[in-house]
């Protein structure tokens, strides 16, 4: 509850697609657009804790995503890093916690070390994390919890899986935004989404802003969530 008395879902999580299509539009190239969106993810990141979000997840690279030009790709970790190397000054200051989730394996050494550090830094924050995903596969994040079941010789239920993926200790999203106006999760957090509130919307992510986080988290306020029950 907020203090308007609406409803302010726990965690969110967002599918920051658009910037590309923003960057075409304007005669730019798309890393430009890139450029442009990752300006957005502090006034996002700040505004959403400020409205009461516990729990922020963020879709910054798939494991799919490789597959794009080399230059391109280049641009989003040259940008990843510049990210996590400003971060954790902001993180300190204002109690958030950093979660990286995907297979930290692929990135470069420098990349993992930076983002190793901001995690272990920020490791004692409570009650605001941020858990960016990069390299992350929701398919791939449920076949390797299976097989670390399968190695240590336990049984895999529901529950153990559940355990076992890299959002374990924050829960599942209440709501999952996509910004780009496609309609679908691209491999995001296929498990945990099971009963998620999905709000998808044609702004371009380096155009949404407060006001449009603002009217998904209305929207939510207006869903009647019932897992199956009557
Ligand atoms: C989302 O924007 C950012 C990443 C996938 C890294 P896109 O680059 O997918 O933008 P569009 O969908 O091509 O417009
Ligand atoms: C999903 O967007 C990945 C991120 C936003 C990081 P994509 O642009 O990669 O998804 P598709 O290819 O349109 O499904
Ligand atoms: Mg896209």
């Amino acid at each position: 509850m907020d203090i308007n008395g609406s409803k302010i879902p726990s965690h969110v999580a967002i599918i920051m697609d658009g910037n590309g299509r923003w960057a075409t539009a304007r005669g730019k190239n798309r890393s430009a657009g890139h450029r442009e969106g990752s300006k957005n993810v502090d006034r996002i990141v700040s505004h959403a804790f400020f409205k009461g979000v516990k729990t922020l997840t963020l879709y910054a690279f798939s494991a799919e995503n490789w597959e794009r030009p080399k230059e391109e790709v280049d641009e989003l970790m040259r940008l990843l890093k510049v990210y996590f190397t400003k971060f954790i000054g902001k993180a300190l200051k204002n109690n958030v916690r950093l979660k990286v989730i995907g297979d930290k394996s692929r990135l470069s050494d420098e990349l993992r070390e930076l983002i190793e550090r901001d995690e272990k830094k920020s490791e004692n924050n409570e009650g605001r994390n941020l858990l960016v995903a990069i390299n992350y596969g929701g398919r791939q994040e449920i076949v390797s919890a299976v097989n670390v079941l399968i190695r240590d010789g336990k049984e895999v239920t529901v529950s153990s899986v559940s355990e076992r993926l890299y959002t374990a200790p924050f829960g599942e999203p209440d709501l999952i935004i996509r910004t780009g106006g496609e309609k679908r999760l691209s491999n995001f957090l296929l498990y945990q989404g099971a009963y998620s509130e999905l709000y998808f919307t044609d702004v371009l992510w380096p155009d949404f802003d407060e006001a449009e986080f603002d009217k998904a988290i209305e929207e939510f306020g207006q869903r009647n969530r019932r897992y199956g029950k009557v």
